[in-house]
């Protein structure tokens, strides 16, 4: 069996970010670095930030701009030198397009922050400031209306500061080449309530290290990342912060627990199924909030095998598990006090002589029998013994993050994932920090007309509930594994995990990281 070696270990820790971002302090004329970021409105209306880099700078930026050197499109960007004389210390100035000043928003500046990374990159530009934050336009009346610039795009920088290199030899990355990493961004502000600032630039670095390391979980292969490697990953994570505790339970375990769902998904194939529970206990006597991740490390379907186009992006199935072991870091990382619970069942589904086959029927850890009537449905299979034992730790709430179904990534498209669930207010909270975080989420019904879906003949219900509504049906059959009183919340996110041709450069091409900024928000809203 392949393990990752002591060798990659250290590079997988290593694919984090290692761009800082800070704050400037001093005036724009005592600044040193390669190039000064100024922000450009469509028609070509320079910020008015502009005005703190003197006269010499601001006619040069004007001229060029009333020439039509650039239409300040979102994204859009333009390197002029800094002329001998011009009183700034830095001899590049970016002048980077922000789209139409009205339709401003904070994905817009996540989106900046993510251009500003990408350029430097391009650019080779190894450190930068930012004039944008300055801008009192973004300062509404209204403390909810406020945009919070300067978060944003420290996040979008963040993001877009991630890369997935451990297989790209030398040789190939010259390719590429990019041999100076962008390497630190210092934001202007008006100087008002810096520690305040500091404390929460902290805070988003902590969750987009969050979101990097589920994006490297989930990026790795199925060959290397099976689920006993899965389970080393939880180890290593509580070796590092010590305030996680890791239990694995191997198949003896499972067995004894009567958890023939994930017994039955992993048995096709050589590297057995293990349920990865990682304890955060800092709250006290605080609730508990328990996390469930589908951590399918490659989803051939079974011997209800899929088609083989497109089926490497399978690997990709364990999205749900890898935004576990994200947020357990990133609370981790800030000591939330909190008492949260990551629970990962993790199986690698093999069609083989000792894989399930269609017509099984199954008991369940909860003691319902399922028949199998489709061996690719075997998401829900895991997640149901794994909501079972969730509800082992009493917890005040439930959530699911998985990629389960094809159907949700269908209705919904990549913008949003699916949400369910059965307790109306923990469903807005989740609505809320969906739409604060920019990791959004859309309500589908469980209406319990539904339910008739997955009547089976022979067992209480079967895996599979028909053509129509099915990311609905699977999570109908979650709810078979949820006491009606436990406050539960499933998330599909097969539409949301991964985009192999990501356009937007906060979000480089494979996993998205998707959960971890919404249940981040989520908790800062409603646990802290
Ligand atoms: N992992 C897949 C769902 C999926 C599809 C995730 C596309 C990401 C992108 C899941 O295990 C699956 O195969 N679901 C089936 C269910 C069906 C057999 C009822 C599906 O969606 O086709
Ligand atoms: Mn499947
Ligand atoms: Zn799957």
């Amino acid at each position: 069996m392949y393990r990752i070696s002591d060798r990659k270990r250290e590079k997988m820790d290593k694919n984090s970010q290692t761009l800082k971002i800070g704050l400037a302090t001093t005036a724009v004329q005592s600044w040193k670095g390669e190039a000064l970021v100024i922000g450009v409105y469509e028609g070509g209306e320079a910020q008015p930030a502009l005005a703190h880099c003197g006269k010499k700078v601001e006619q040069e930026v004007r001229k060029r701009l009333d020439e039509g050197w650039m239409r300040g499109g979102l994204g859009e960007s333009l390197l002029l030198p800094t002329q001998p004389g011009s009183g700034l210390a830095i001899d590049r100035l970016l002048l980077l397009g922000m789209g139409k000043k009205e339709a401003l928003n904070t994905e817009s500046f996540r989106t900046l922050g993510g251009h500003i990374t990408q350029l430097c990159h391009k650019a080779r530009i190894a450190s930068c400031h930012l004039l944008l934050t300055l801008d009192p336009h973004h300062k509404a009346k209204n403390r909810r209306q406020q945009i919070p610039v300067l978060e944003a795009l420290a996040e979008g920088a963040w993001l877009a500061d991630y890369r997935f290199e451990q297989y790209k030899s030398k040789e190939s990355k010259k390719e590429e080449a990019n041999n100076t990493p962008f390497k630190q961004m210092l934001c202007g502000t008006a100087g008002e309530r810096q520690a305040q600032e500091k404390k929460r630039l902290a805070e988003v670095e902590a969750i987009t290290r969050g979101v990097a390391l589920a994006r490297d979980l989930a990026n790795q292969p199925g060959n290397i990342l099976n689920p006993e490697a899965l389970a080393l990953q939880a180890r290593q994570l509580s070796e590092r912060l010590s305030a996680i505790k890791t239990t694995v339970y191997s198949e003896k375990m499972l067995a004894r627990k009567g958890m023939q769902g994930i017994l039955a998904v992993g048995g096709g194939s050589q590297s057995l199924p293990r349920l990865i529970i990682m304890e955060y206990r800092k709250g006290g006597d605080r609730p508990v909030l328990a996390v469930v991740g589908k951590g399918i490390t490659f989803d051939s379907g079974g011997i209800s095998l899929k088609p083989g186009e497109g089926m490497g992006d399978m690997k990709f199935d364990m999205c749900g598990a890898a935004a576990v072991f994200g947020l357990l870091q990133t609370a981790a990382e800030l000591e939330w006090p909190i008492n949260l619970v990551g629970i990962v069942p993790a199986a690698e589904n093999l069609p083989s002589g000792t894989a399930q086959r269609p017509g099984d029927v199954i008991r369940m850890a909860n003691g319902l029998f399922v028949e199998v009537l489709n061996t690719d449905a075997e998401g829900r299979l895991i997640l149901a013994d794994a909501l079972h034992h969730a509800a082992s730790y009493k917890p005040a709430a439930i959530i699911d993050l998985a990629t389960l179904t094809g159907a949700c990534a269908v209705a919904l498209g990549s913008h949003a994932s699916g949400l369910m669930g059965n307790d109306n207010s923990l469903l807005r909270q989740l609505e809320k920090a969906g739409d604060a975080s920019g990791d959004r989420v859309w309500r589908l019904p469980m209406f319990s007309e539904y339910q008739e879906q997955i009547k089976s003949t022979v067992a209480d219900i079967k895996n599979i509930g028909g053509r129509v509504g099915g990311a609905i049906t699977a999570g109908c059959f979650l709810s078979r594994f949820v006491d009606e009183k436990q406050a539960w919340a499933h998330i599909d996110i097969a539409g949301t995990a991964y985009d192999l041709n990501s356009s937007r450069p906060h979000f480089p091409k494979g996993a998205a990281g998707v959960g971890v900024r919404l249940l981040s928000r989520f908790i800062q809203s409603h646990w802290l």
